[in-house]
């Protein structure tokens, strides 16, 4: 039996990616601090026997006894409320977890797979955005504390490649919605579906016009362990290019909801990107993967698991 680790293993994207590792027949062992995660996300794995969890800060050195095949590196606050609150904690782990995440993997002769952003590209000049393109990013601004480190991350993860010959893979994960989001996370997903569901008034900043694509996690999940089981080392977007005015998104929600509430509008925060748009030619060309999950359906899906918890 293979053995993997998830580093932010009980993050929303960490429990899912590990949900799916052990569906492939891996054993897991999770690694989290909690620091943005929930113990809840893995709670339904506490009796399997393929599963293990460590609390650990990976900022810190990781020594993990016994083999290991695959390093998933998945620790980092990732809505931009945590990383505005935690802005050291994410450079910390974007630079120092980043080299311990690796470090582990070469230890071991293991795989290794970082969980990048389309962040990379800041607010993009190009659109949809390729992976040869190297992005707009304010290294000063208030989000230049989660793009740099994500860049950096990418710089050391291919760095463990050149030099150390790491198989390394990099994914730039554009926005993902599912269940086991949190609700006051800030992302969009659980605002709007939070805020229609108490029918209150839909927080819309800007004018709406910013357009924004949205993937659903298990079609992620589905590109990312294709990405980890092929020989590429470039890094593949994974996301979905369908792409939407966040008013018309506000609006889709409503309409699944049966909700009553009204759109409200705030000023636009300081470097929030206009455009988002994953080009997925890569991903579809290297691991013949493409979404399948509609956004009706995964509306859907997301809106039954937030119901009893809003
Ligand atoms: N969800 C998205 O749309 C999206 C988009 C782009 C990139 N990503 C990336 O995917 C990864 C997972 O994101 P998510 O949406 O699941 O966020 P999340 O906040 O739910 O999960 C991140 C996990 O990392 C853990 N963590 C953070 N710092 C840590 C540290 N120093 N040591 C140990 N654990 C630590 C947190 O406790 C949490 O469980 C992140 O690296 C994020 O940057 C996510």
């Amino acid at each position: 039996m293979k053995t993997a680790v998830v580093t932010g293993g009980a993050g929303f994207l960490g429990s899912h990616l590990t949900d799916r590792l052990l569906k492939e027949g891996f054993a897991v062992i999770g690694v989290d601090n909690f620091i943005t995660g929930n113990p809840a996300n893995v709670e339904h794995l506490k009796d399997n026997k393929n599963y293990s969890f460590i609390e650990q800060d990976v900022t810190k050195y990781i020594d993990i006894p016994g083999d290991i095949n695959f390093v998933f590196h998945f620790a980092s606050p990732a809505s931009p409320i945590d990383y505005l609150e935690l802005p050291i904690q994410t450079l910390k782990v974007g630079s120092l977890g980043t080299h311990n995440a690796p470090g582990l993997a070469k230890a071991k002769g293991a795989g290794f797979l970082i969980a990048s952003t389309s962040e990379c590209y800041g607010d993009p000049l190009v659109h949809p955005q390729t992976e040869e393109y190297w992005g707009n990013v304010n290294p000063i601004g208030p989000r230049g504390v989660y793009d740099e480190a994500k860049r950096f991350a990418e710089a050391m993860t291919m760095a463990y490649h050149r030099y150390h010959k790491v198989d390394t893979k990099i994914v730039r994960i554009f926005n993902t919605y599912g269940p086991r989001m949190r609700l006051k996370d800030g992302r969009v997903v659980p605002a709007f579906v939070g805020q229609a569901l108490r029918n209150e008034p839909i927080t819309i900043f800007g004018e709406g016009t910013q357009t924004r694509s949205f993937c659903y996690c298990s079609d992620l999940i589905d590109g990312i362990y294709k990405l980890s089981q092929s020989d590429f080392h470039e890094p593949v977007n994974i996301g979905n290019p369908v792409e939407l005015t966040i008013k018309e998104f506000a609006e889709r929600i409503i309409r699944i909801t049966g909700s009553s509430s009204k759109l409200t509008y705030l000023p636009l925060p300081t470097d929030d990107p206009k455009q988002r748009r994953p080009d997925i030619t890569r991903a579809w060309q290297r691991l013949g993967w493409k979404p399948v999950i509609d956004l009706e359906k995964g509306l859907t899906e997301t809106i039954a698991w937030f119901k009893p918890r809003v």
